[in-house]
C-alpha cells in the first residue's frame, strides 16, 4: 500500500531525508539516477544512513563507512548485512513509498561467491 512520505519540494534536488514510519525509519535518497528508499538503520551499529555520503550510487554509513547500494540495499561488507529497499514514486506533488512491499533483494550467487566482501577493510570495527 502506497503511503505519502514527503512533499516533493522537500527533496526536489539531490540529497536525502529520513522518513519515520510506524514500522521504522526509511531513508529517502535522490541522486542523478533517481529516487531510492531503503531502511535507514545501518545493521552494524544502527547509524542513520540518510546522514551518510552518497558515492557511486551507494550510501556510505556516516559512522564506519559500510557501503549500501541504493538500488538493491546490498551491503559491500557481505550479504548478511543487506537491508530492505522500498518501491518509491512521485505523484501529485508527493513522494510515495510502498512500505508493505519493502524487501531485501536476492543476490545473484554468480556475482557474490560465498558472500565475499569487497569493502577492502574500509570501515571495519574491531
Ligand atoms: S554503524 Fe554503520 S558501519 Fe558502523
Amino acid at each position: 500500500m502506497w503511503e505519502k512520505a514527503l512533499p516533493i519540494a522537500e527533496l526536489s534536488q539531490q540529497g536525502s531525508r529520513c522518513w519515520s514510519h510506524v514500522k521504522g525509519r526509511i531513508g529517502i535518497f535522490r541522486t542523478e539516477l533517481g529516487l531510492h528508499a531503503l531502511s535507514n538503520t545501518c545493521p552494524h551499529y544502527e547509524a542513520e544512513l540518510h546522514a551518510g555520503e552518497i558515492r557511486n550510487n551507494q550510501v556510505l554509513c556516516p559512522w564506519h563507512r559500510w557501503r549500501f547500494d541504493l538500488k538493491t540495499g546490498h551491503c559491500a561488507t557481505g550479504p548478511h548485512f543487506d537491508i530492505k529497499v522500498y518501491p518509491i514514486k512521485e505523484e501529485e506533488g508527493y513522494i510515495w513509498i510502498d512500505v508493505a512491499a519493502g524487501s531485501k533483494v536476492p543476490r545473484d550467487p554468480s556475482t557474490t561467491p560465498g558472500g565475499e566482501t569487497d569493502n577492502q577493510g574500509l570501515g571495519t570495527c574491531l
